[in-house]
């Protein structure tokens, strides 16, 4: 890269993710719409927010959706629904973000961690098996696992419901950044017992502050939600029927979602189109993530593991210098985290999460990174990694 490049992809003012360039398409719209709701002044359950629901579903087959405040939050009302009781023991992958981890311990049940599959980047179903036999060994009783769509790519499902089904675990899906893709003619939210997604700003369909959503095609536990998401209450709005939560979606986020979920299709394809494309130029100096024939991956993160050897933070300091932002998600397990690193880990520990969060490394990715600038990223890090 000469230094006419570098300076061209500073002035180009590279973004992680570019909600800006969404802003400018449909920004317009986005505004008529949250002004439409301070207009009609209903901030909470608003209408926007069950024609919100209605679209999700709609959008992904599943028989009821539920929008709540967060992501974290769908994952403690899908706790909630299922009973989990103390002293009971929930698989989670440790290479995760840690609030499909801390969602366990609200409850004062035990989080045990399981190992992921280098090249997916998500839950290993050997692992699985053997952070089972780990909660038997110290009389833990498991109940569930919470697999995660790392990254936008579905976890290997077919794999891990034999094993849930075997060992009589329910499945909550924590589908926090895979909102939109697809496992083998399934799309995320008809999956397992219960899938939970996020609408965080930077997440592939991401609000204006916080939102999440519960998805689940069981009437009964889509009855409880209903009641959990609003401290329990029963038919009577004054007569709360068991403890739940107040986990609603703001009238506002949902007006946002609505016009956000029109242009996620084609926003999915950019992605997919982007993705691609970094994996041509790139795959010869770092292995690039694949999504395996009959899934599809959101790309919430495009990221890379850099060889061998490889000095991430050097590269990444470089990265920057050049004017290309990076992150790493997650520069630690879980398991190896302080508030969990007491809680159990399946077998004799967990070597692939150790060593993913030692190579890997998120580059920019967005609907509307184009193809110039991809190429200066790439030009970049072959800079960076000499
Ligand atoms: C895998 C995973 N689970 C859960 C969450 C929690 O979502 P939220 O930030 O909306 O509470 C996130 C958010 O980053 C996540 O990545």
């Amino acid at each position: 890269m000469s230094d006419v490049d570098i300076r061209r992809a500073m002035d180009a003012g590279i973004e992680f993710i570019d909600l800006g360039a969404q802003r400018r398409r449909i920004g317009r719209r986005m505004d008529e719409a949250i002004l439409r709701v301070v207009e009609h002044g209903k901030y909470i359950m608003g209408p926007e927010v069950a024609e919100f629901e209605k679209e999700l579903a709609d959008f992904c087959g599943a028989k009821h959706v539920l929008s709540c405040a967060n992501g974290t939050d769908a994952l403690g009302l899908a706790l909630m629904a299922k009973n989990l009781k103390p002293g009971q023991a929930v698989l989670v992958p440790s290479f995760t973000f840690a609030a499909t981890a801390e969602v366990v311990v609200w409850f004062d049940a035990v989080p045990i961690f399981v190992d992921v599959c280098a090249d997916s980047f998500n839950l290993d179903p050997a692992s699985l098996e053997a952070g089972i036999a780990t909660a038997r060994r110290s009389g833990l009783e498991p109940v569930g696992v919470i697999p995660v769509d790392l990254f936008g790519m579905p976890a290997d499902y077919d794999e891990i419901l034999a094993v849930a089904e075997t060992h009589r675990l329910w499945v909550i899906c924590d589908a926090a950044q895979s909102f939109g893709a697809a496992y083998r003619g399934r799309n995320v939210g008809t999956i397992g017992d219960i899938t939970t997604t996020s609408f965080f700003p930077a997440k592939p369909l991401g609000c204006y502050g916080d939102g999440g959503a519960v998805f689940t095609d069981d009437d009964d536990i889509a009855g409880l939600l209903k009641s959990l998401r609003v401290h329990g209450q029963g038919s009577d709005k004054y007569d709360n029927v068991r403890i739940g939560m107040n986990a609603r979606l703001d009238t506002i986020q949902a007006a946002v979602l609505i016009e956000k979920l029109r242009i996620f299709p084609e926003e999915i394809a950019e992605r997919e189109r982007a993705a691609a494309h970094y994996a041509a130029l790139l795959e010869e100096k770092v292995t690039v993530p694949r999504v395996p024939s009959g899934l599809t991956s959101v790309w919430a993160q495009y990221t890379v593991r850099l060889p061998n050897g490889c000095n991430r933070d050097a590269v990444a300091a470089k990265l920057k210098a050049m004017g290309v932002p990076t992150a790493v998600y997650y520069t630690k397990p879980l398991h190896q985290q302080t508030a969990y690193r007491h809680y159990p880990a399946a077998g004799n520990g967990l070597p692939v999460s150790e060593r993913l969060s030692e190579e890997v490394l998120s580059l920019p990715m967005h609907p509307y990174l184009d193809e110039s600038t991809q190429g200066l990223i790439f030009e970049a890090m072959r800079m960076a990694m000499e």
